[in-house]
């Protein structure tokens, strides 16, 4: 046992090198190559932070012409995977279809699961950068039981996928341009948080040469849990259950009281033990995307803003550096775009693929990289010998 270092939930080992994404979770700051997180959400747009995530530049804007162009040509699914929602209930979780779904990609896409050539592991990467809000609406179409929409190439990548889940074929549709920017920016917001749990399931399923629609389908699996991607519907539902802020000592005490396994969804997080610099932007998106849909008095932004201020102000969440988390205003801005709650991680997922892909072709790309193979300290039995079984 003296040969391995213990480090549940490896929270001091690092496991590769990486010059994506740079994280001071003391002082707050998230910079993706360099660029801080909130210069990228509110100067720029989200497929412009895909092409930095991928090729480690901002573009040209005759790279983002070609990088736009190349996106939207691999927007549409191929046909027949659309039988493959059908096969699924209609009360299914939206994250179970799209564990399917992307894994599946690699039985329609097999040329580009050829991880050997780079060229086809570009064209695997924009495939899902492409295909993922593709999927993600038609998982949302599905579950509420209206007809797909097939992709607008019109329109750019955040306006496409509000349009697809949100047309219907009796009426007009027209998607809001400052609802579309929110959108935009959340994805931005998503798009890689270096070595998390759903990213280093992505590596180290990609760690043995699986092909990069499993690997990413590994990734929304392990995304589902509360405590990482799911936090956001968890969020919100606790923000529901409060109801009104005269409840929110009682639920402080709670999530301070170590008997009780509740904790304050949207707070504290694994690096950052100062304030979430995307909850920062989150928050003033929320409050943009309720003034232009006219929402005034939101009972559950009431309660997020006044818990927000109880918590800032308590000694228990001071001393352990737990702040408001991305997922503490998404929840509520989603829910105000008009999705359900089990849609939440989804839209996360379908942000967070470029942050996967990225990091799945450094690690390809690496000459060091090896198979991921932890190691174990044994605790069960030493050797013994069968015994039959009428002498156990
Ligand atoms: N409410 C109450 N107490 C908390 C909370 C919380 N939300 N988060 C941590 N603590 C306490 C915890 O009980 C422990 O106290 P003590 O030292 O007295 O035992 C201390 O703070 C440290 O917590 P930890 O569990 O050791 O911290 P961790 O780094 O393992 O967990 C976390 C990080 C994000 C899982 C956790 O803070 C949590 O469960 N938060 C709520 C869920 C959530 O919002 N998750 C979203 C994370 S951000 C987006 C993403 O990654 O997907």
């Amino acid at each position: 046992s003296d040969r391995f270092t213990y480090d549940p939930g490896f929270t001091s080992t690092a496991a590769c090198e990486s010059a994506i994404t740079y994280i001071d979770g003391d002082a707050g700051v998230l910079l993706h190559r360099g660029y801080p997180i909130d210069q990228l959400a509110e100067k720029g747009d989200f497929l412009e932070t895909c092409y930095l995530l991928l090729y480690g530049e901002l573009p040209t804007a005759e790279q983002k012409a070609k990088f736009d162009r190349d996106v939207t040509y691999h927007t549409m699914l191929h046909d027949q995977m659309a039988k493959l929602f059908t096969g699924f209930r209609r009360d299914a979780h939206p994250m179970a279809v799209m564990v399917g779904v992307v894994g599946a990609l690699s039985a329609f896409y097999h040329d580009s699961t050829d991880i050997t050539d780079p060229n086809q592991r570009m064209i695997a990467s924009m495939r899902m950068i492409a295909k993922m809000p593709t999927i993600a609406a038609m998982a949302y179409k599905y579950t509420v039981g209206q007809p797909f929409v097939y992709p607008r190439n019109d329109l750019d990548y955040a306006a496409n996928f509000l349009n697809m889940c949100f047309a219907v074929p009796t009426e007009e549709y027209e998607v809001n341009p400052v609802l579309a920017r929110a959108m935009d920016r959340i994805f931005t917001l998503h798009a890689d948080h270096e070595q998390n749990a759903s990213t280093s399931t992505v590596r180290l399923a990609g760690s043995s040469g699986a092909n990069p629609f499993a690997c990413v389908a590994a990734g929304i699996a392990c995304l589902w849990g509360p405590a990482h991607g799911g936090a956001n519907e968890a969020a919100l539902n606790m923000l529901t259950q409060i109801g009104t802020p005269d409840r929110i000592p009682e639920f402080i005490a709670r999530a301070k009281d170590k008997e009780d396994p509740f904790r304050l969804m949207g707070f504290g997080h694994r690096v950052y033990k100062n304030y979430d610099p995307r909850a920062k932007i989150m928050q003033k998106t929320t409050h943009e995307v309720l003034a232009e849909l006219g929402i005034t008095d939101d009972p559950v932004l009431d309660v997020a803003m006044e818990l927000e201020k109880i918590a800032l102000e308590d000694e228990y969440f001071k001393e352990r550096g737990l702040y408001p988390n991305i997922d503490f205003y998404s929840g509520i801005t989603l829910k105000a775009l008009g999705f359900p709650p089990e849609m939440f991680t989804v839209l996360f997922a379908l942000a967070r693929t470029v942050g996967w892909i990225a990091q799945w072709k450094e690690m390809i790309e690496d000459p060091k990289q090896k198979i991921g193979r932890p190691r174990q300290l044994y605790l069960g039995q030493t050797h013994r010998d069968y015994k039959p079984m009428d002498k156990r």
